[in-house]
This record gives C-alpha cells, sequence and structure tokens, in this order.
C-alpha cells in the first residue's frame, strides 16, 4: 500500500515529540511513505502535537485550519498525533481537516488505520494507551539536520502526577525501555558518525529496567548512562529530565567517572515555596531541593544546572513569588524554561484548586523571573572568559556564515569562527566575551 507517497510531519512540544515523529518516519517508511520538506508537496500530513499548556494547542487549531484550505486544493489526507490527540480525542476527529486521530502509543496502527481510511473513506481514531509500548524495536528515522546529535527515547509516560500537568493522562504509565535496544541504538548513531546521543525521559532517575524472564536483573539509570558511555570515549551522552525527589548520588557519580557524560544537569524545580510545591505534588522541599544542589556541586564541580520554573500556580502569594526570586538567586542556575501556569482540564489542579493569580500578576512576575534569570545567564557566563572548553561543533551560526556553533559538556552554546573545521569535531575553545545565551571564542590548536 501508500507506493511511493509523500509524507510532510510537523512536531510541536518537547524533545520526546521529536523522537516519535522519528519513529512514525520509520513505521510509515516501511510502508511506501517518504518525507517531504512542505506540506505543499505531501500527500499525507501528520501533526504531532502537544497539550502542556493553552498556547500549544492553539498553534495546532491554527495549523488544522491551514490544512483545511490545502485540502480544499487537492487530495491529501491530514493526521493529528501526538498528546493533544490523546486528550481530545473525538473532538479533534471533528475538525473537518482532520482523517485520523491517533495517541502516543498507537504509531504501530498508523499504517493500518490509512488503508482503513483508503478503503472506506471513513475517519479513523486510536488512542489507546499501553502498559508495555516502548517501540524499542523501531530504528527512527532521524529528522536533526546536523548527524552530530540525537535523541534517544529510554522510557515513556509518567506516574508522577504533579497536580498542574497533564502529561501522565496523555502519555500514560511509566515504562523503561529495554537498555539493549537503547545501547544498540546508540551504538548504531554512533557508526553513522554521530558523537552525542541525548537519552529522554520525563523523569530519568526512576528508570529502571527488569528482565522479564529474570526479575532480579535490574538496570538503573546510572548503570545505563554508564552503559552508553561506554561505546565510545568520543560518544558524548546527555540525558534529562531529572527529578530532585528521585535524583540520587550514584547518577552524580556516574557523571563524574565518565568524561564523555556531559556535564549538565535539568533539574526542574518549579517554584521556591514549599506551600507550592506541595500543592504541586513534587514531593520535595526547598530544603532538599537544596542538598541535591549542593551533592551535584561536591561531586560534578563544573556541572551547569539548568531548570524549570512556573509562575502564578493556583493561589501564589507575592511572598511564595519572592521565594522563587530567592531559590533562583541561591541556586544561580545556569539557564532555565520559565512559563506562566496554564490551566489543563482533568488535571488535579484544575478539578480542585480555582486558578486564581490574575492573569497581568502572571505575566508580571513570570516577567521578574525571566528579567533575574537573564542577568544570571549572563553572570554565569562571564565566569567562562578567560576558560577554555571542549566543544562538539554542530553547525553553522545562525548569524554569522564563517563561524560554527557547538556545545560545551556543560551544554553552553558556544560560536567561533570555523578555521577550516566541521561538524561533528571536537575542537578547543577559548572564550573571550559572551551574552546571557552565547559564548563567544576562538579555537585554539
Ligand atoms: N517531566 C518534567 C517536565 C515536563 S513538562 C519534569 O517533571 O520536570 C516541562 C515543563 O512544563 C515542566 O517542568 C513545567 O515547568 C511546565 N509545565 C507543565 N505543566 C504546566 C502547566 N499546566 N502550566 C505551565 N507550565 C507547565
Ligand atoms: Fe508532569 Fe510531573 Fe510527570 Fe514532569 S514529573 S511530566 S511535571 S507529572
Ligand atoms: Fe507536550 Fe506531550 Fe511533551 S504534552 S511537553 S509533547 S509529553
Amino acid at each position: 500500500m501508500g507506493n511511493n507517497k509523500r509524507l510532510f510531519i510537523e512536531t510541536y512540544g518537547c524533545q520526546m515529540n521529536v523522537y516519535d515523529s522519528e519513529v512514525v518516519l520509520s513505521i510509515l517508511g516501511a510502508h511506501g511513505y517518504s518525507p517531504c520538506g512542505s506540506l505543499e508537496e505531501a500527500d499525507l500530513i501528520l501533526v504531532n502535537t502537544c497539550s502542556i499548556r493553552d498556547n500549544a494547542e492553539q498553534r495546532v487549531w491554527g495549523r488544522l485550519d491551514r490544512f483545511l484550505q490545502e485540502k480544499k486544493k487537492r487530495i491529501v489526507r491530514v493526521g493529528v498525533l501526538g498528546c493533544m490527540a490523546e486528550r481530545l480525542k473525538q473532538e479533534l476527529l471533528s475538525h473537518p481537516a482532520v482523517d485520523i486521530v491517533a495517541g502516543p502509543d498507537t504509531y504501530r496502527e498508523l499504517p493500518a488505520m490509512l488503508l482503513r481510511l483508503e478503503e472506506s473513506g471513513d475517519k479513523q481514531i486510536d488512542t489507546a494507551l499501553s502498559m508495555k509500548e516502548t517501540y524499542a524495536d523501531i530504528e527512527p528515522v532521524r529528522t536533526d539536520r546536523n548527524g552530530v546529535t540525537s535523541f534517544i527515547s529510554i522510557m515513556r509516560g509518567c506516574n508522577n502526577m504533579c497536580t498542574y500537568c497533564i502529561v501522565p493522562y496523555v502519555r500514560g504509565a511509566e515504562r523503561s525501555r529495554d537498555p539493549q535496544s537503547i545501547v544498540r541504538e546508540a551504538g548504531n548513531l554512533y557508526k553513522a558518525g554521530y558523537k552525542e546521543v541525548n537519552l529522554l525521559g520525563q523523569n530519568v532517575d526512576s528508570y529502571l529496567w527488569k528482565n522479564p524472564e529474570n526479575p532480579t536483573e535490574t538496570v538503573t539509570f546510572a548503570q545505563l548512562i554508564e552503559l552508553v558511555a561506554l561505546i565510545a570515549p568520543d560518544l558524548r551522552v546527555r540525558f534529562s529530565t531529572s527529578h530532585p525527589k528521585d535524583m540520587g548520588n550514584a547518577v552524580l557519580y556516574s557523571m563524574a567517572m565518565y568524561p564523555n557524560i556531559c556535564t549538565h544537569i535539568h533539574l526542574p524545580v518549579q517554584s521556591g515555596s514549599d506551600r507550592m510545591l506541595e500543592k504541586m505534588n513534587r514531593k520535595y522541599t526547598v530544603e532538599s531541593y537544596l542538598e541535591r544542589i549542593a551533592k551535584i556541586h561536591e561531586i560534578v564541580p563544573d556541572a551547569a544546572i539548568t531548570t524549570d520554573i512556573i509562575a502564578g500556580f493556583c493561589s501564589e502569594t507575592e511572598e511564595d513569588h519572592q521565594a522563587t526570586l530567592e531559590l533562583m538567586r541561591r541556586v544561580r542556575y545556569d539557564s532555565a524554561f520559565m512559563f506562566q501556569y496554564s490551566q489543563r482540564p482533568g488535571t488535579k489542579a484544575a478539578r480542585h484548586f480555582p486558578d486564581d493569580v490574575p492573569t497581568e500578576v502572571k505575566t508580571r512576575r513570570l516577567n521578574e523571573i525571566i528579567e533575574l534569570q537573564s542577568a544570571i545567564s549572563l553572570e554565569r557566563n562571564r565566569e567562562c572568559i578567560g576558560s577554555t572548553y571542549e566543544v562538539l561543533i554542530e553547525g553553522a551560526s545562525k548569524r554569522d556564515s564563517g563561524s560554527l556553533f557547538g556545545r560545551t559538556s556543560s551544554n553552553k552554546v558556544c560560536v567561533f569562527p570555523a578555521l577550516g573545521h566541521r561538524p561533528g569535531e571536537y575542537v578547543r575553545v577559548a572564550v573571550e566575551s559572551c551574552t546571557s545565551a552565547t559564548l563567544l571564542g576562538n579555537i585554539v590548536e
């Protein structure tokens, strides 16, 4: 079926969605669909969606209207995948542009759904969640353009039930993927010339694989990163996201032991107020979080620490907000992703806590958080001036064609004149200046 059809896939949301789109390209590639560069050329348009905040969903509704215009011009099929498909189900299927709705655990069914659509003309939907699916045996078709760094999903779902978060509802229960399949995938990437893999999970510290044949045989996350690090000394290993309630010292010791495990930890704090953390069901306190930070500094002294912060969660007071700013000043994050609270239907917060911080207050608090963080990021980057770092080159600099960009082990973006070097090479860069987002320097031999 589907001989020589062209597939255009558009991806929203997190890195896991980027990876899932690569899985979908692989599944449909085996059924005659090859990727194309624009929706105007496509026989099938897929949009892989995100539900984390309301604005993520609004963008997709806008895209569906655009796809409908395309459908009025010619024959083209449209499918909605991912978290919004899982959350909204029939409501999405009712949109006149949409032919197929498929949740995150149903991508193996896509070829059969497309076949049924062609045969019957009926819209198709499958949003079943799975306790087992990890797509472990599927070799994704990479969509990164650099051939240097790639994502690998090591687990799916989430069991944490943070009260504001939609992910456990749309991604289902947590499952860990077979470590052998992860190591094989990373090894194949290395053979194909990749120099960095980024291991993905909503809470990587709770990764735990049990051998189904022998449940006493287990692999923890700290063991997994060592297995991947052992593939080759010049294959970098990154991971995210770490959860403050679960990140143990074993992971830090693995990082300290293997120079190719990158010295960066993304440790979302969400708030600096114990009352908010309790209400969010994060299961740590400011004190225990700071204890984790102290351990990172002790065991991996040069590690960069980044975070996520939510401004204006239910009942957040000015005092709670000040506590967040205070925590940011104490930790001095290298960078942060910062958001306004967005109520998600069906979550515990939506059911039980009024969304009572006025929008203008949320916006003002978020702006204060962003302003403080950019000042801290700039200070942090200034501390790098005068030092030399090993940088993995990823590609040409967007601003200056004679320059390249890459990342330090601590995940800082670094821009420098090319001097004949190429993506995929490691170079040593002496940092001479910076902005709050970028280090600028020169290659030293
Ligand atoms: N699993 C990761 C985060 C996944 S979602 C973790 O637990 O840290 C990425 C970030 O989106 C979260 O860290 C949080 O800061 C933000 N987020 C999640 N739900 C949100 C909501 N309802 N409103 C605003 N931000 C939200
Ligand atoms: Fe959402 Fe919490 Fe799970 Fe992260 S750990 S995905 S914030 S429920
Ligand atoms: Fe969004 Fe789903 Fe990722 S809700 S953030 S795409 S897991």
